[in-house]
């Protein structure tokens, strides 16, 4: 039996550190798929990686290409592939820049890996995913975005931070579309199994869902140039390897809903549970009038920026 295929498209450094965290997980074999001006780039990605494995003894090969025929028996698909924000851009500013480029990548994961579970985390998110599930005709639980793992593992920091508890004991989701008007749900968030709002005040818990949803923009500022990448790609681990080991986590993700909180047609951030068949199953359950409102908000902006696709 040969080990399961991790293609990854866009070798940047979230698609870099995506192959490394994916190695030391030894979640399979690895290709890095970029531009020919970075073919050799990647191929040194690859080859670095390769050779701090063996500290740990981990076993793994990976490989740099800009040969698109290289996701041939990919097992999963993870899209980078993009221009980052600057600062002052929004997510949405990207959104034609980085179409044309996931339009190309879509017709080929399409044309070399069929079969594939695909991840897209490119920018704007919401649009970027919607737009590879129509141009590559893929079916709904064979396509996901990365947002909401990313979004609540910031949610989970702060909260963390905040009650000087351990991140580990922290259970909480974002939902929507990942912008400024995502959705972190902070009446079902909990420390080891305790109602957050029992642990913080309202002003607090107020603060902290204020920085989750401008956290990526807080270290955009902060770079000055490009956006974050470790937790970014952290979180796109997390849904690979629930795919890959059929964990069958539950992970706020962007799935396509039909009727899922009555929503249509639209992919956006809902508690989605990854297992070996890709999306297998958006849970639902009962939302407030404020969350109802909230999420609301979230999917006029989602279907703004879907619009703009032109899809
Ligand atoms: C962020 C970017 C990657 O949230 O969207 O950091």
């Amino acid at each position: 039996m040969s080990r399961p295929k991790i293609a990854l498209v866009g070798g940047g450094q979230v698609g870099g550190n995506i192959a490394l965290l994916s190695a030391q997980k030894e979640l399979g074999d690895i290709v890095i798929i970029d531009i020919p001006e970075a073919e050799n780039f990647m191929k040194g990605k690859a080859l670095d990686i390769s050779q701090l494995l063996p500290h740990d003894g981990y076993d793994s090969k990976l490989s740099g290409s800009s040969d698109f025929a290289d996701l041939k028996g990919a097992d999963v698909v993870v899209i980078t592939a993009g221009f980052p924000r600057k600062p002052g851009m929004n997510r949405e500013d990207l959104l034609q820049k980085n179409l044309s480029i996931m339009t190309n990548v879509a017709e080929n994961v399409k044309k070399y890996a069929p079969d594939s579970f695909v991840i897209v985390v490119s920018n704007p998110l919401d649009a970027m995913v919607y737009a590879f599930y129509k141009v590559s005709g893929f079916s709904k639980n064979k396509v996901v975005g990365m947002a909401g793992a990313l979004d609540s593992t910031r949610f989970r920091s702060f909260i963390a931070e905040a009650t000087n508890l351990s991140s580990q004991d922290v259970n909480c989701m974002v939902l929507g579309g990942h912008g400024d008007t995502m959705v972190p749900v902070s009446r079902l968030a909990t420390v080891g199994g305790v109602p957050l709002e029992s642990l913080l005040d309202k002003e607090t818990i107020k603060s902290i869902e204020d920085r989750t949803r401008f956290g990526g923009g807080e270290i955009v500022k902060l770079f000055g140039n490009g956006s974050a990448f470790y937790a970014p790609a952290q979180s796109a681990v997390e849904m690979v390897e629930s795919f890959i080991r059929d964990k069958k986590r539950v992970i706020p993700c962007a799935s396509l809903c039909d009727g899922e909180f009555g929503i249509n047609g639209y992919f956006i951030g809902v508690p989605t549970v990854i297992g070996s068949q890709g999306v297998e199953k958006v849970l639902t359950f009962e939302l407030n009038d404020d969350e109802k409102s909230a999420l609301n908000n979230t999917l006029v902006e989602v279907q703004k920026t879907v619009e703009e696709t032109g899809l």
